[in-house]
């Protein structure tokens, strides 16, 4: 639509000009990452394609595992494959991607 550049560079001017409810994103982890930051603190709500590496694609393997907060401030990993592979970005703890939560005792 006429701009060059990354989809992040862009994003808050879209947000701020348009009525903008609802962001659809797929692509890389960054990215999606990122889209979630620009949306904390608004109303818009970010729904996105997660990209985590999927072995079975069927909820057996746990390659696919996203720390996701849960409504009473736990997390929980949840499988990509079957749990999503569409999430609500405001709840992936994008910081913890990657990293295995401390157990709780
Ligand atoms: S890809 Fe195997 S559990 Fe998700």
């Amino acid at each position: 639509m006429g701009e060059r550049g990354r989809v992040t560079q862009t994003l808050p001017d879209i947000i701020g000009d348009r009525n903008i409810d609802v962001i659809y994103s797929c692509g890389p982890m960054a990215m999606l990452a990122a889209i979630t930051e620009i949306t904390s603190g608004t109303d818009v709500i970010h729904q996105c394609a997660v990209e985590e590496s999927m072995a079975c694609g069927i909820g057996i393997c746990m390659t696919c595992v996203l720390p996701v907060k849960n409504q009473d401030g736990s997390t929980s990993m949840l499988r990509s494959c079957i749990d999503g592979p569409v999430m609500d970005g405001s709840d992936v703890q994008w910081d913890m991607v990657g990293h295995l939560p401390e157990a709780s005792l």
